[in-house]
C-alpha cells in the first residue's frame, strides 16, 4: 500500500505534492511526508497522521522548491510515527527516497551496510534501500546507475522515487510489484502511484511495468529495463475528469459512490447488449468467447468485496451457463499449488487491479497455461495489463475504502458474461431478451432504493449501538449477506458475520438474543418460505430482525421488526438491489458512531502488500 507522488518543473512542488497525496490517501493514511530540494538543499517534512496534518506543517515551515517527492504511508515495517514516515534520507543526507512496497531482504542489506559504517535511524525496510543507493553513489555518483545497481540487489516489491542533492534536475523512479505512472506535462513532469494524483495536471501518462527503471526531468524522461535496455513506451491518454475524484458536495466519498450507482451501472452496461438477438457483446472478450464457453471449469479468484462478487458469479455461471465454477481467495490460491489445466479459465476480479494477492494468483494461473481473464475497474492497472483479455467494469474511480459501486458493477459484468455464455449454450433468445430488459431497467430501480435513504438512516439508528450482527441469506443472496457484514465491520468496527440462512441452526443460533440483530436478505424467490422459517426461529429467541424484502411482500412485515423494501428484478440481478440498503445502513451507522467512513482504521483501499 502507500502512495507516492513526485513533481519536477517550474512551479512550487509543495502544493502539487500535497494535493496529489490527498488523492492517494486511500492507499494509506497513518503518516505522510514531503522531500523537496530547496535552493540546492534537500529538506524533508514529515507528520504522523493524515495528509492534512502534513499540510499544516508544510505551510508553517514554508517548504518551497521546484522538485520534490511525497509519500502517504500504510505501515508495514515500523510503527506509524515521524521517524518511520517517508521520505527517508540516506545517512549522508544527500539522497532521499519514497517507497511503496516491501524490501524482503532488507535485514541482509542492512547488515551489509552496517558493516560498511552506515547507521540507521528508522525501523523501516526502506532505509536500507536509500543507504544502498548512497553506497553505490560513493565515488563519482550517477544517481540513475546507483539506483539500478542497488535494485539488482533487492528482493521484494517497490514503487520508488529518488532525489539527490547532487542531481536536483531529475527524479529517478523504478517499479516492481507496486504501481507507478509517469505524467507528462508542459515543461513539467510528474510521477505517482496512480493517475488520480495527477489527473488535474495532465492526461498523458506512461505506465511502468515491473523491473523497469527511469527518470523524469522537467522536459524529458527515460525508461529502461532493470538490465539496462532502453524502452520506447506507449503514451496513454486517460479519460478521467477531476469531478470523478472529488466529493462533489457529499460528506463522504462512500456516500457519493453509493449514490452514483445508477450512473455507474449505466456506464458498466452501456453498448454491451443487443436486444434483438438477446445477447451480450463484450469487446474485451472478442476472440476468447469460444474458449471461455468451452472451459471445462471456470475458477474465479479475488479478495474481499471482489471475492463476494465472485461468489455471485459462481451462482450465475453454473445456473445459467452450466459451467462448473470454483471460487478461490486469491491469497490462498497463490500458495496452494492449484490444479489448473489449459482447458480451465481463471477469472480475476479486482476493483483496483493492484491487489498483490490477486496479481500473484493471476501470474500463477498464467504460468499453468489457463486462459486468464480480468474483471477490473482501474484502466491500465497491473491486473488489467497482465490478463489475456477481460472486461472493464467502468464504475469510475472508487475512493472510499469500503467498496460499493465497484461491487454492483462487478455483478453487472458477471451477469453480462453469463448472458454471453448462456446464449452460446442453451438459453433462448426470448430469455436473453428478458435479461437485457431487466438490465436496462435496473438503474431506475436502484434510484428507487436510494430515494429511501432517509428511511434507511432512521432504521439504522435502531441498530447503531449493537455490538454484534448476523447477516443471513440463501443462494445468490448468501454473498450479499457476506458483503453486508463486511461493509459494517470495516467502517463501523461492529463485529458482523454473514452466513447462509440455513446454516444458522448449525451454530450461530446460539448467539441470538435481544442484543444481537439479524439482517435477513429475503426476496420472494424459491427459498423464500424457508427464510421465513429462519426469521421465526430468530424471533422465537427474542432476536431483532431487519428484513430486506420485495416491495409487494406484506407477509414479512408481520414477522420482522423492520423491513426495507426493494423493487423486483430478474433473479440474476437481485444482488445488485439487495446490497444497496446494506451499504447505506453500514454508512449511516458509521457516521452515527462518529467514525471516519472513508478512511477506516488499519485499512487501505488497495492492498498492494501480502
Ligand atoms: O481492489 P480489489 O477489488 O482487488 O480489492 C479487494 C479487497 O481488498 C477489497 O474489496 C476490500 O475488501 C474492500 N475494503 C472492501 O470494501
Amino acid at each position: 500500500m502507500c502512495g507516492i507522488v513526485g513533481y519536477i518543473g517550474d512551479k512550487n512542488s509543495a502544493p502539487i505534492l500535497i494535493n496529489g497525496l490527498k488523492r492517494l490517501e486511500y492507499r494509506g493514511y497513518d503518516s505522510a511526508g514531503l522531500g523537496i530540494i530547496e535552493e540546492g538543499t534537500p529538506r524533508i517534512v514529515k507528520a504522523k497522521g493524515k495528509v492534512s496534518v502534513l499540510e499544516n506543517k508544510v505551510d508553517s515551515d514554508g517548504l518551497h522548491g521546484e522538485v520534490g517527492i511525497g509519500h502517504t504511508r500504510w505501515a508495514t515495517h515500523g510503527i506509524p510515527n515521524e521517524i518511520n514516515a517517508h521520505p527517508h534520507f540516506s545517512m549522508s543526507g544527500k539522497i532521499m527516497l519514497v517507497h511503496n512496497g516491501i524490501i524482503e531482504n532488507y535485514s541482509v542489506l542492512k547488515e551489509f551496510l552496517i558493516s560498511k559504517g552506515y547507521e540507521f535511524v528508522s525501523e523501516t525496510d526502506t532505509e536500507a534501500l536509500v543507504n544502498l543507493i548512497d553506497y553505490y553513489c560513493k565515488e563519482e555518483c550517477d544517481l540513475f546507475e546507483a539506483v539500478r545497481k542497488a535494485l539488482l540487489k533487492v528482493d521484494g516489491t517497490y514503487g520508488i522515487a529518488v532525489l539527490s542533492k547532487d542531481e536536483p534536475d531529475k527524479i529517478v523512479i523504478a517499479k516492481n510489484g507496486s504501481p507507478l505512472v509517469i505524467g507528462l506535462g508542459e515543461k513539467e513532469n510528474y510521477i505517482a502511484s496512480d493517475v488520480n494524483a495527477i489527473v488535474e495536471y495532465t492526461k498523458r501518462v506512461i505506465y511502468l511495468e515491473d523491473k523497469e527503471i527511469g527518470y523524469i526531468t522537467s522536459n524529458d524522461y527515460l525508461i529502461k529495463t532493470l538490465d539496462n535496455h532502453k524502452l520506447n513506451k506507449e503514451v496513454n491518454e486517460i479519460d478521467m475528469d477531476i469531478d470523478e475524484i472529488t466529493k462533489s458536495g457529499y460528506d463522504h466519498f462512500m456516500l457519493k459512490e453509493i449514490m452514483e450507482q445508477p450512473e455507474s451501472l449505466r456506464n458498466t452496461m452501456r453498448g454491451r447488449t443487443v436486444l434483438s438477438e438477446g445477447i451480450a457483446k463484450l469487446g474485451g472478450l472478442i476472440g476468447y468467447e469460444e474458449r471461455l464457453a468451452n472451459s471445462k471449469r471456470i475458477i474465479i479468484s479475488a479478495c474481499g468485496t471482489s471475492w463476494h462478487a465472485a461468489l455471485v458469479g459462481e451462482y450465475l455461471f453454473e445456473n445459467y451457463a452450466g459451467i462448473p465454477v470454483e471460487v478461490e481467495y486469491a491469497s490462498e490460491f497463490r500458495y496452494r499449488n492449484p490444479i489448473i489445466d489449459k482447458d480451465d479459465t481463471v477469472i480475476f476480479i479486482s476493483q483496483s487491479g493492484e491487489t498483490a494477492d490477486t496479481l500473484a494468483a493471476l501470474k500463477e494461473a498464467k504460468r499453468k497455461g489457463a486462459l486468464v481473464l480480468g474483471i477490473v475497474n482501474v484502466v491500465g492497472s497491473s491486473i488489467a495489463r497482465a490478463s489475456d483479455a477481460g472486461v472493464y467494469i467502468h464504475a469510475g474511480p472508487e475512493i472510499g475504502v469500503a467498496s460499493t459501486k465497484a461491487f454492483t458493477s462487478q455483478i453487472m459484468v458477471l451477469s453480462l458474461i453469463t448472458l454471453l455464455l448462456a446464449r452460446m449454450k442453451n438459453m433462448s433468445v426470448v430469455q436473453g431478451q428478458e435479461i437485457i430488459k431487466a438490465i436496462e431497467a435496473l438503474p431506475e430501480k436502484v434510484e428507487e432504493i436510494l430515494k429511501h435513504n432517509e428511511l434507511i438512516k432512521s432504521v439504522s439508528a435502531h441498530f447503531a449501538d449493537a455490538k454484534n450482527f448476523l447477516y443471513l441469506g440463501r443462494g445468490i443472496h448468501f454473498p450479499v449477506a457476506l458483503e453486508g457484514a463486511l461493509k459494517l465491520k470495516e467502517i463501523s468496527y461492529i463485529h458482523a458475520e454473514g452466513y447462509p440462512a440455513a446454516e444458522m441452526k448449525h451454530g450461530p443460533i446460539a448467539l441470538i438474543d435481544e442484543n444481537m440483530p439479524t439482517v435477513f436478505i429475503a426476496p420472494q424467490d424459491a427459498v423464500y418460505e424457508k427464510v421465513l422459517g429462519n426469521i421465526e426461529e430468530v424471533k422465537a429467541r427474542d432476536g431483532k430482525v431487519l428484513a430486506i424484502a420485495d416491495e409487494n411482500d406484506t407477509k414479512i412485515e408481520t414477522l420482522a421488526d423492520y423491513t426495507l423494501k426493494i423493487p423486483r428484478t430478474h433473479e440474476m440481478l437481485m444482488p445488485i438491489l439487495t446490497v444497496i440498503p446494506l451499504q447505506l445502513m453500514a454508512y449511516h451507522i458509521a457516521v452515527m458512531k462518529g467514525l471516519n467512513v472513508d478512511q477506516p482504521r488499519n485499512l487501505a483501499k488497495s492492498v498492494t502488500v501480502e
